[in-house]
């Protein structure tokens, strides 16, 4: 499959403002952020990640020395798109060019993934996209283990904010880390899976960054794509019924 598969193929409904200026409505149940220390930062002094709204957890992010990695980075990385997302896509970590912009998925990657979310009639700023971690790992190493605990209850409290119907885990490591699994990609794609700390269905895929590397998968990734656009179809018409 080539690059011409991400077309177009439903209109775009409409799009929704910056999160960050949106309010916070009521929050499903989620479990709380760790009380204990982190990694190489302390407790949340400033109180409880897990109850900020939209703006409190932007700013709490931007100004974050939970680990060591706010000693590297040029800008956080946030989070973009539709506070009331349907999809939620979930990465790694930004890279050079998301830690000059404070944007997630800027790069050649995200323009890739903007292109694969446009097949499934999908605007980027429908979507709400985030990273697993909110800096950037130097040298863009992987992530280490306990950089993505630091960083864990800012994604919880994404993922709770904007509820999504569905996530889409890109690469390895953001399915590795959002199912506590090692098992290979490939044995993880085609399933629904669930985050454990939002119940949240999960569905696999590959990162568009190797997807640039290795043309040749992008029609497994269209077809994970399609069991996301079925799932999220099927559970709003469960809603709708
Ligand atoms: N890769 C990721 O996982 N996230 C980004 O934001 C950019 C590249």
């Amino acid at each position: 499959m080539g690059i011409e598969v991400w077309v177009p193929r439903d209109a775009a409904p409409e799009t929704v403002a910056n999160p960050v200026a949106a309010s916070s409505s009521a929050p499903p149940a989620v479990d709380a952020d760790p009380a204990t220390p982190v990694a190489t930062g302390g407790p949340d002094v400033e109180g409880p990640i897990h109850r900020l709204d939209w703006t409190a957890l932007a700013a709490r992010v931007a100004s974050c020395t939970r680990c060591e990695l706010h000693r590297t980075r040029t800008h956080t990385v946030f989070g973009v798109g539709n506070p009331d997302a349907d999809w939620m896509i979930v990465g790694e970590a930004p890279g050079a060019e998301e830690d000059r912009q404070g944007e997630p998925f800027v790069g050649r990657a995200g323009k890739l993934l903007n292109n694969m979310l446009r097949a499934v009639g999908l605007q980027r700023d429908e979507v709400y996209i985030a990273n697993i971690l909110k800096c950037r790992p130097p040298g863009n190493r992987d992530p280490e283990p306990a950089e993505m605990e630091a960083c864990t209850p800012y994604l919880n409290r994404q993922i709770q904010l904007v509820n999504p119907r569905l996530i889409l885990a890109v690469g390895r490591i953001a399915a590795h880390y959002l199912l506590k699994t090692s098992a290979s990609l490939a044995s993880l794609r085609g399933q629904v899976h669930q985050y454990a700390a939002t119940g949240t269905p999960v569905v696999v895929s590959y990162h568009p960054a190797y997807l640039l590397r290795s043309p040749a998968q992008k029609g497994k990734a269209w077809a994970d794509l399609k069991l996301a656009r079925q799932l999220v179809a099927g559970s709003s018409n469960d809603t709708e019924s």
